[in-house]
């Protein structure tokens, strides 16, 4: 039993959302399906850390969710990304999967999930800002993107297992952080952070890989880590 984690799926099986157009996307889904299929076991779970789907709605996003639900794998736990534009309610997303018998889909948003002793926790994230230079709607959102995934740590917490955390936007990058979300990693004195969102060899360039303040940043988008989902035990 393993525990892998991927971000960036970008999948438009139900929309004319090309990636192949961007450099070091050609391919990428069949490259993602061949990496899954000769890694990931039937009992395995998989972390999908945002944009996991071009689709606007639930049903445009339905033949992305059939497609990962297919994949081998007990549990898929999903977060939101910048580009999900189909998110909507929990309740929604739900009844939605269970209409669809997408069984192994599990929704991660003001909660946690417990594999063997570690809790997945996690949130989107927001972008970076210095204190002061944010806008009001930029603090807003950074706060409760912060106040979630204090939420879903914890849950981890109060029962009894160790946080893991996941999100879709970095909180370092470069020089920029987002101090709300790292207030909320040291905190709960988090060791290990798993982002996506990042793409592009130059942006890669930027990223924040090792640690730094008693916390291990990984960054795991699609592009980043060649479509290969990252075991992390
Ligand atoms: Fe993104
Ligand atoms: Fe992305």
């Amino acid at each position: 039993m393993s525990l892998f984690v991927i971000g960036d799926t970008h999948l438009s099986f139900g929309v004319q959302k090309p990636m192949d157009i961007f450099a070091g996307w050609e391919n990428h889904t069949e490259l993602l399906k061949k990496a899954w299929l000769e890694r990931v076991q039937p009992e395995d779970t998989v972390v999908l850390a945002g944009d996991i789907s071009w689709g606007m709605t639930l049903d445009e996003a339905l033949p992305d969710f059939q497609w990962l639900n297919d994949l081998p794998g007990k549990e898929k736990i999903i977060l939101k990304g910048n580009h999900d534009y189909w998110w909507v309610t929990m309740k929604k997303m739900q009844a939605f999967f269970d209409a669809h018998q997408l069984q192994t889909l599990r929704i991660l948003h003001n909660n946690c999930y417990a594999y063997e002793n570690i809790g997945i926790c996690g949130t989107r994230g927001w972008v970076n800002m210095e204190p002061g230079e944010e806008t009001p709607d930029d603090a807003k959102i950074s706060a409760r993107e912060a106040q979630r995934l204090d939420v879903s740590v914890t849950a981890a917490e109060q029962q009894g297992l160790r946080p893991a955390v996941f999100l879709h936007y970095p909180p370092l990058y470069g020089a920029s952080c987002n101090y709300p979300m790292l207030d909320v990693l040291w905190k709960h004195q988090i060791t290990d952070c798993w982002y996506g969102h990042v793409h592009g060899k130059s942006q890669h360039k930027c990223a924040v890989n090792g640690v730094r303040s008693g916390v291990n940043y990984h960054l795991i988008s699609g592009d980043y880590v060649q479509f290969i989902p990252q075991k992390i035990v």
